[in-house]
């Protein structure tokens, strides 16, 4: 029996602030060369956190410098204002596809991989996300439709909550080669390629500071929470770690072989009892 070739991707999830983005930039040749990923993709809608939130063309033209070959985005897309003029000018960069279709920026990124297109974009969760937004369900449809050329999706499901994610991962089942939960910044344990050969994860996680609340200043946060008393959230900056998924794609069929969550640095093996 042969075995078909394998590609890989791996899937960064939002980026946060300067300590994620320069620890990112910094980690990405070590992770190459120990992962041998054929793409990565990243999403970076919280790149500039420290400008507030948001990214900035120079900053995503400094992630893709540094190897990040895609960028999705999300809600909070136009956090830096000058990104409304800046982005169509940074091609590598999508806006959530379930804006309307006036909106500036791409709506999808076309990838080349292994001879076959790609299609990368994000989707903004239409629960408990305050912004005024189309049906994913039909903005896929129609992107898939109007672009027959591309071989394989990869959809960034931007979503609060977990049952509009995991339906949308059924919805796109043998339709996607993958469907990758950001926003919630916090790690899933749910990783699993479903049986139409789509990859799932629920949420890949942040890149940024773990001694933090989903990136900010831990204070900052719990003072926010108790006293309702609003403040600047500032950004953390210790314990950065970089959380994601890697995905073997089965180049004959381009289907999802498998996909891991992966955290960097890498889980060190419990000690054994003594
Ligand atoms: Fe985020
Ligand atoms: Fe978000």
């Amino acid at each position: 029996m042969s075995i078909s070739p394998l590609g890989r991707i791996i899937f960064f999830g939002d980026i946060f602030g300067k300590p994620g983005r320069n620890y990112l930039m910094r980690q990405l040749p070590a992770i190459k060369e120990r992962f041998h990923p054929d793409l990565i993709i990243a999403n970076g809608e919280n790149a500039a956190s420290d400008k507030g939130t948001g990214i900035t063309a120079s900053i995503a033209h400094e992630l893709y410098a540094a190897g990040v070959q895609a960028i999705t985005l999300g809600n909070h897309v136009w956090g830096q204002k000058e990104f409304v003029e800046e982005i169509d000018s940074v091609p590598f960069v999508c806006r959530p596809a379930n804006f309307v279709a006036s909106t500036p920026g791409a709506s999808w990124i076309d990838i080349p991989f292994h001879g076959k297109h790609i299609g990368i974009a994000c989707l903004i969760g239409r629960e408990f996300m305050k912004m005024l937004v189309e049906s994913p369900f039909q903005a896929v449809d129609t992107l898939m439709a109007q672009h027959p050329e591309v071989d394989a999706w990869i959809f960034d499901m931007h979503a609060e909550a977990t049952a509009e994610k995991v339906a949308l991962g059924w919805f796109l089942n043998g339709k996607a080669l993958a469907v990758l939960g950001t926003h919630t910044h916090i790690q899933t344990n749910d990783a699993a390629v479903l049986d139409g050969g789509t990859a799932y994860m629920t949420d890949v996680g942040m890149c940024g500071p773990f001694r933090s609340v989903i990136g900010h200043k831990i204070e900052c946060i719990l003072q926010r929470f108790q006293t309702n008393i609003p403040q600047r959230a500032e950004v953390a900056t210790e314990d950065v770690r970089l959380c994601g998924c890697i995905i073997d794609v089965d180049l004959e069929t381009l289907k999802a072989k498998s996909i891991q969550a992966f955290q960097w640095p890498l889980a060190v093996e419990p000690s054994p009892q003594s």
